[in-house]
């Protein structure tokens, strides 16, 4: 069993550097870490909300914009080598990171391996933290990057390999999609059953309710496509909008995610959603992606989300 305890980073590539620079920090509103060559780094955590902060959450690189890798964060660093033998006894290839592939993530260790769809993950042990205050140049709300939803060729399949290699938990469904939870989180990661691989979504929660229609009305004057809500997901109460970023990639603020305790655990079970938009957002706000999937015969979400 590999126990994670977070999600910890994206890597990602992006067409055109500078403008990607630019949005994250302006529109998105994380804060630029460094840059590196042709890469970026962006931070996005409050220590009094996560407890901690992340060197860094976000990374992009000069390169292809569908080359999407996810960082995950261990329970115990010293798992590292076992976690390689589980993943290749599962059949899974795994690579050790060189010293100056840790140094490019910002971890004291990691490997590197593939879900069963292909998407590529990193699990790091002793990822580096930052003493410096998360301090952005826009004032978005938010609190740190949360959770993603993740392209699937096969649901079933890759939902196995969450929870019985990882210990990720399914916390509901919505159709096809489970979410799943590493830690009290509702959901860290989302699988969208598809014929693509990579990420979905983006989520970075934001403080509260004010923050999200702050940001709504700040992307509306920015010219940025709102792709869904304001709104609230009844599936896990958090209040949300979700808006177009470069490369097509879709991102999300949003605030009151549900937990699920630990003393919840034992007798928590997940609920099955239908994909009714309702389901999607108990508001009334519409994602054209929630009702094309409804209707597609394998719930296959597009890769291109039009409203
Ligand atoms: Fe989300």
């Amino acid at each position: 069993m590999i126990n994670l305890h977070d999600i910890r980073y994206l890597r990602m590539g992006t067409a055109d550097l500078e403008s990607s620079i630019k949005y994250a920090t302006d529109i998105i509103g994380l804060q630029l870490a460094a840059r590196e060559g042709k890469a970026a780094y962006f931070r996005s955590d409050k220590v009094a909300v996560r407890g901690d902060t992340r060197d860094f959450s976000l990374m992009l690189f000069e390169g292809d914009p569908t080359d999407h890798t996810i960082g995950l964060d261990l329970r115990d660093p010293d798992d590292l080598d076992a976690v390689g033998a589980v993943l290749e006894d599962a059949g899974h290839k795994v690579h050790f990171g060189t010293r100056e592939e840790c140094d490019a993530r910002r971890t004291k260790h990691f490997i590197a391996s593939h879900d069963p769809s292909g998407n590529k993950i990193e699990i790091v042990a002793r990822p580096y933290h930052s003493g410096v205050r998360y301090f952005p140049g826009r004032d978005a709300g938010i609190d740190g990057f949360s959770h993603i939803g993740l392209f699937t060729t096969d649901a079933e399949r890759d939902t196995k390999f969450w929870t019985k290699l990882c210990n990720a938990r399914i916390s509901d469904w919505l159709g096809g999609s489970p979410f799943l939870r590493l830690n009290t989180v509702h959901h860290s990661i989302v699988l969208f059953p598809s014929n693509r691989t990579g990420i979905h979504h983006i989520n970075h929660q934001v403080e509260d309710l004010d923050d999200v229609m702050k940001s709504y009305y700040f992307l509306k004057a920015n010219n940025i496509r709102i792709i869904h809500g304001p709104g609230r997901h009844p599936i896990s109460t958090a209040i949300m909008v979700y808006f177009e970023g470069p490369d097509k990639v879709t991102y999300e603020y949003s605030c009151g995610v549900k937990h699920v305790m630990p003393e919840e655990e034992a007798t928590y079970r997940p609920r099955q959603f239908t994909l009714d938009s309702y389901n999607a957002c108990m508001w009334g706000s519409r994602a054209a992606e929630i009702a094309a999937a409804a209707k597609a015969p394998q719930q296959e979400w597009p890769a291109r989300v039009v409203v």
